[in-house]
C-alpha cells in the first residue's frame, strides 16, 4: 500500500469525528485566514480537523510534484536518509517523500501547535511504514533557536508565509547552513508565495546554494514585473468535500510556487534545457510553450518539422522539464 493511501483512509476517520456543520464553518474560517494572510494564530481542534481533510491533500500534491521534479533532477544517487519537515502542520510531507524515497529511515517533524501534532500523530498510526508510525515530533517554535539535526532532505512548506519577513530569511538560512542536502520551499502560487520563493532564491544562492528544481540555472530570477512562476496540481474532490466547500466542481487545483535547492550539483544531475512555465498550447501540427531557460522566459513553437522535439513536446505539461 502507497503512503498515500493510509493517508487518505485515516483523513476519513478523522472526518468522521466532527460533525459536518462544524467542518463546513471551520473550512470558511481557514480559507478566510489564507485568504487575508493576517491571522495565524492558534487553530481551534474543527479548523485542524478542516486543515487535514481539506488542505493536506492540496498541499500534499505540490509538495508531491516538487519531490518529482527534484527526484528527476538529482537521479537515484539522491538517496536521502534524514527527513525534517519544519512547520509540518500534520506531517503533509513525509506521507508523500517515502513514496519517492523508501531510502528514508528517519523522519523528524517540527511543528508549533500542540493540536496539529495530535492530529499527526493520529494520522501517522494509521500508516504500515515504519519510518512513518515512528516519525518524531518535536513541539518548537521554528523563531527561537532550533537544535542542530543532521537531515538530508529539509521541507519548509507553506510556513514561509506565515511569518514575517524578518523571521523567514534567518530560518531559511539556518535550514539551509544546518548542511540539509536538499531544502525545499513551498509556497501558494499567488504573486504573494512566489515573491516570497524569489527571494528566498535570491538569498540561498547568494550563500552559495545550487537550484535543483525549478529554475533550470542559477542566474536572476527572469520573470517579468506582474507575472509569477508557479505550477498547478489538479485533484479530486470528493462528494463531501465538496459538500464542505460548498463547491460544485468535481476537481480543484492546486497552484503552487517552490524552489529546491543544494549544496552543489555534484551528484550529476540531469540536464535541463529549460522549464515549461504555462499550459502548453498545442495547435494543428504545432505546440507553442512558455520556457525558463538561461536566456530568460522564451516562447518556443516547435512543428512538425522539428521531428522527435515535437513528438516530445506535444506530450510536455505545465512544470515539466525540457529535455
Ligand atoms: C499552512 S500550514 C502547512 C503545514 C504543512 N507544512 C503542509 O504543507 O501541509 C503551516 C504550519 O506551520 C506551522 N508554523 C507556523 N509558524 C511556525 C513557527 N514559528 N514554528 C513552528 N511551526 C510553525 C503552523 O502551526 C502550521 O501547522
Amino acid at each position: 500500500m502507497q503512503p498515500i493511501d493510509a493517508l487518505k483512509t485515516a483523513l476519513e476517520i478523522e472526518l468522521e469525528r466532527v460533525p459536518l456543520s462544524q467542518v463546513r464553518s471551520a473550512v470558511h474560517a481557514l480559507s478566510k485566514r489564507y485568504h487575508q494572510q493576517t491571522d495565524f494564530g492558534a487553530l481551534s481542534t474543527e479548523e485542524v480537523v478542516a486543515y487535514g481533510a481539506f488542505r493536506m491533500t492540496a498541499t500534499f500534491h505540490a509538495i508531491d510534484a516538487a519531490f518529482e521534479q527534484i527526484k528527476h533532477r538529482l537521479g537515484t544517487e539522491f538517496r536521502p536518509r534524514h527527513l525534517l519537515d519544519a512547520g509540518a502542520g500534520p506531517g503533509t510531507s513525509m506521507w508523500s517523500a517515502l513514496g519517492h524515497w523508501p531510502s528514508l529511515t528517519q523522519i523528524t517533524l517540527v511543528e508549533k501547535e500542540p493540536a496539529m501534532i495530535r492530529l499527526g500523530k493520529r494520522l501517522q498510526s494509521h500508516s504500515v511504514h515504519a519510518p512513518i508510525q515512528n516519525a518524531k515530533w518535536m513541539a518548537l517554535d521554528l523563531t527561537r533557536p532550533l537544535p542542530d539535526i543532521d537531515a538530508d532532505l529539509v521541507v519548509l512548506s507553506y510556513v514561509a508565509g506565515e511569518l514575517s519577513h524578518e523571521q523567514r530569511h534567518p530560518l531559511a538560512h539556518r535550514l539551509w547552513s544546518q548542511s540539509p542536502r536538499v531544502l525545499l520551499v513551498v509556497e501558494p502560487g499567488t504573486p504573494w508565495g512566489f515573491a516570497i520563493i524569489r527571494e528566498i532564491r535570491h538569498g540561498l544562492i547568494r550563500q552559495g546554494a545550487r537550484i535543483v528544481a525549478p529554475c533550470p540555472h542559477d542566474q536572476a530570477c527572469p520573470m517579468a514585473e506582474g507575472d509569477w512562476c508557479h505550477f498547478a496540481r489538479r485533484l479530486s474532490r470528493s462528494r463531501l468535500h465538496r459538500q464542505a466547500k460548498s463547491a460544485t466542481l468535481g476537481y480543484e487545483d492546486e497552484k503552487f510556487s517552490y524552489v529546491a535547492v543544494a549544496p552543489t550539483l555534484n551528484a550529476s544531475p540531469v540536464a535541463i534545457e529549460g522549464r515549461i512555465l504555462r499550459r502548453p498550447l498545442a495547435g494543428k501540427g504545432h505546440v507553442a510553450l512558455s520556457v525558463c531557460t538561461t536566456d530568460g522566459v522564451v516562447r518556443k513553437v516547435l512543428t512538425r518539422k522539428d521531428g522527435p522535439r515535437y513528438k516530445t513536446a506535444r506530450h510536455l505539461r505545465w512544470g515539466d522539464p525540457l529535455p
